[in-house]
């Protein structure tokens, strides 16, 4: 057995930072590399230029580099059939891939197909039907008898834009009807699903399954919403926090009972390849779980308070996993209390501008400053996209660990530079 991995990392977010940095901390680490990474991520190791979905350019760097490990951050290379790729090529298959095979990945990648795949196994998700062009007018007749408000959303993957909650009918029809008729979301939306709007809090929770046992990692909320008190367009997600406070022993012991023990059986029921981590998007409703979501990896920002709360050898965990070994595996949390704040360029996620240069950085105490949409070059580190900075915080309990992150998002400075104040504000204390 290898005592260190050479390690490839696929992505470019805040996520994959906080990815980074926990794999360099391994002593099982020995080379890392991040395609294509970003401004902040090759302080970890090795930004290559190389796309998450160019297989074949990702196949020649393996083997010139001598990659042992592979690890998709983003869903697109997943769904697009990673693994599969790398499994079917004798110069590949040797190599460790940390996520699901194409047919897994459809957990995320199909929404008609992660509905039917609950249903089949019994775990609880919103009630449903799914359309499609054939089936447009009886659609259209379901969507008028259903109660308000409705969710309509495209089967594919539409980087989380593809989700419409329908207040009015005529709200609904218009979105129906632009997914399916006018091709809104491309491919994405020629199959849409119908379903039951669920009132409750939501949350994340993560496993690194081997496909057979698991690892429960810490969970967390993210804020989606840009406006304050969960107002305004979705966003890739504006702030986290972990652990969450109503995720207590019961509410847990019943989302691995009727969700996550479930859903790894049927995985195995139906022979799907997996190995790599499960997101369950959650919906509290009434002290019983709902899944809203799957998602064949971890989540942004989640990942920004999930992997600094996580007390174990991130690079063990995934040996672990490819040895079939995470059955009688737990996974050691950090006691403390973790949040994220998100520094987002002015206009996100609407239209914004590029190309802001970045200071302050080196003023931060007692954070962990994850960057994303940043890039560095002879101008030194500017901008690069939407969701700029993470702003990571641990401490006893969450109103400190909220203090010292925005104590240090005043430090930063880029023009437009813009956070959400009230990242945990349920859960807080004070006010
Ligand atoms: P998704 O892309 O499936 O995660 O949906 C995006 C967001 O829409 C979720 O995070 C929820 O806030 C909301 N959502 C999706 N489905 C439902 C539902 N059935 N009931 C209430 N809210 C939902
Ligand atoms: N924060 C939600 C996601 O990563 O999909």
């Amino acid at each position: 057995m290898a005592n260190s991995y050479n390690i490839l990392l696929l992505g470019s977010g805040g996520r994959e930072s906080a990815l980074a940095w926990k794999l360099r901390q391994s002593p099982l680490c020995a080379r890392l590399f991040i395609a294509p990474g970003n401004g902040g991520t090759s302080a970890f190791g090795e930004n290559i230029p190389q796309a998450p979905t160019d297989f074949e350019s990702l196949k020649t760097f393996c083997i010139e580099n001598k990659i042992d490990i592979l690890l998709p951050g983003n869903e697109d290379p997943l769904v697009a059939g990673i693994q599969d790729f790398f499994k079917a090529d004798e110069d590949l298959r040797h190599i460790i891939v940390c996520g699901p095979s194409k047919a897994g990945a459809q957990l995320e990648g199909s929404k008609a197909f992660s509905k039917k795949f609950m249903q089949r196994h019994g775990i609880p998700t919103a009630a449903y039907r799914s359309f499609d062009k054939h089936s447009f007018e009886e659609g259209l007749d379901w969507l008028s008898q259903h109660l308000l408000p409705v969710v309509i959303k495209a089967d594919g993957l539409a980087a989380g834009k593809g989700v419409i909650i329908a207040y009015t009918y005529e709200e609904a029809r218009a979105a129906y009807t632009a997914m399916i008729q006018e091709a809104q979301f491309g491919e994405a939306g020629s199959r849409v699903v119908i379903e039951e709007f669920l009132m409750g809090i939501e949350l994340s929770v993560f496993v690194l399954t081997d496909g057979e046992g698991y690892v429960l990692l810490p969970e967390a909320k993210d804020y989606k919403r840009i406006g304050e008190q969960d107002t305004g367009p979705n966003t890739g997600g504006m702030g986290a926090v972990s652990p969450v406070p109503f995720a207590d022993e019961a509410f847990m012991e019943k989302v691995i009972e009727k969700i996550i023990d479930p859903t790894i059986h049927g995985l195995q029921l139906e022979r799907i390849t997996y190995q790599g981590f499960i997101f369950f998007g959650l919906i509290n409703v009434h002290g019983e779980p709902y899944v809203i979501e799957y998602n064949c990896r971890m989540g942004d920002p989640e990942t920004e308070v999930v992997m600094p709360r996580l007390d174990e050898d991130l690079v063990a965990l995934i040996v672990d996993m490819e040895k079939g070994k995470l059955s009688n595996r737990q996974a050691r949390q950090k006691p403390q209390q973790a949040c994220t704040v998100m520094l987002v360029s002015e206009g996100y996620p609407g239209e914004y501008s590029k190309g802001k240069a970045i200071s302050g950085l080196e003023k931060v105490e007692g954070s962990l400053v994850f960057q994303a949409g940043t890039k560095s070059g002879i101008e030194g580190l500017v901008t690069s996209g939407g969701r700029v900075l993470a702003v990571t915080s641990l401490a006893e309990n969450l109103d400190d660990a909220l203090a010292t992150s925005y104590r240090n998002a005043e430090l930063i400075s880029f023009e437009g530079k813009h956070c959400r104040r009230d990242i945990g504000w349920e859960f807080r204390k004070e006010d």
